[in-house]
């Protein structure tokens, strides 16, 4: 269960693209009840980046997948699919895939947005990889984009100090002879946990309305020490036999890179699975948490700063609303 069977698929092109705003956890301070010291002792961030008020998702979106294509060397008239998983796309219709899609002149693509919390990135890979293993796609681009910036309360401590904008995107397709490949996923949710993390109104549930508009219902809401809680219990046992049954020990494995949302969640996570922090790719300090986007500035910061080795093995997981999580196990 879990392996990926039929043609082989690669990693052809990374890129990223983030604001050119920083905010540092002191800019914070001035605005709400915390300090630098809380920030990073609690969370490992020390700043994030925060789109410009006329940037949208898309258009990080399509910084990032520009740079990917260019690393590849595949052309946009070449892509069968584009598939971007986002939880603050610029409009709930249209999605963000078809306007990225229109941008690139990708003219043969089909395009459709993952929306699953900051698992999205982990479950859009997952598709683009079924859909060419199987044959249906050969070139699929595959981006996480997210502007939290303008769906956080700036007035709630609890959240604000976590999260930050940016875009990864990943050129997939069939694999040539001596490059590496995907190896196995696993996708998984607990539901009964959907109230862990919830953007409540503007929807079916609460329709926008000067009430939701009071109660601050368009904002994230997060019980942050519940979702701490529920990923150090179920991510170490999840992963070890994620792992496992690829055919690997934990210890195996040459990288790991986790969702960026808190660096004591890594820490934990690594410390039940017996692994080393070195082995952990981290960029959490200078982007917070990004979401579905945060899995590919990850990668994409691991491309471009470590030499990887042929056979070396990459895990790639993530945790969020829903609650979903699930993981992903590369071969370079
Ligand atoms: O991608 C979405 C996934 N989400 C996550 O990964 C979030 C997972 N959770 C976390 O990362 C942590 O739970 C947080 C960083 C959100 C909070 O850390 P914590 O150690 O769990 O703190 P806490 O929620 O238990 O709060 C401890 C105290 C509280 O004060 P009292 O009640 O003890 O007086 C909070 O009000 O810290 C207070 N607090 C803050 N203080 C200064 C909460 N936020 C802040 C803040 N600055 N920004």
């Amino acid at each position: 269960m879990g392996l990926f069977s039929g043609r082989e698929v690669s990693i052809l092109g990374a890129g990223m693209y983030v604001p050119e705003r920083i905010m540092t956890n002191d800019d914070l301070s001035k605005m709400v009840e915390t300090s630098d010291e809380w920030i990073r002792e609690r969370t490992g961030i020390r700043e994030r980046r925060i789109a410009r008020d006329d940037e949208l998702t898309s258009d990080l979106a399509y910084n990032a997948s520009l740079v990917a294509l260019k690393d590849s060397g595949v052309l946009p008239s070449e892509l069968d699919m584009v598939i971007v998983a986002t939880n603050t796309p610029d409009t709930l219709f249209p999605g963000v895939a078809p306007k990225l899609q229109g941008k690139l002149k990708a003219s043969r693509a089909g395009a459709f947005d993952v929306q699953s919390g900051c698992t999205g990135c982990i479950y859009a890979i997952t598709v683009a990889v079924s859909g060419i293993a199987c044959g249906l796609w050969n070139k699929v681009l595959v981006v996480g984009a997210e502007v939290l910036s303008r769906i956080i309360n700036w007035q709630d401590r609890n959240t604000c100090v976590l999260f930050g904008d940016g875009a990864g995107a990943l050129v997939l397709g069939p694999s040539l002879s001596g490059q590496g490949h995907f190896i196995s996923a696993e996708l998984r949710s607990d539901g009964a946990r959907s109230d862990l993390i919830t953007l409540p109104g503007g929807l079916i549930e609460h329709p926008a309305s000067e009430e939701t508009l009071r109660e601050g219902l368009h904002y994230v809401h997060m019980k942050g020490n519940d979702v701490f809680k529920f990923v150090n219990r179920l991510l170490p046992s999840f992963l070890k036999k994620m792992v496992q049954t690829a055919g690997y020990q934990s210890d195996q494995i040459d990288w790991w890179l986790f969702h960026q949302a808190n660096l004591r969640i890594v820490e934990g996570v690594l410390r039940r699975l017996d692994v080393d922090m070195d082995k952990a790719f981290v960029n959490l300090d200078r982007y917070g948490n990004t979401s579905a986007a945060s899995i590919f500035l990850a990668l994409a910061e691991l491309f471009d700063s470590v030499n990887l080795v042929k056979g070396q093995k990459l895990v790639l997981s993530s945790f969020g609303a829903g609650m979903t999580y699930g993981a992903i196990l590369y071969e370079m």
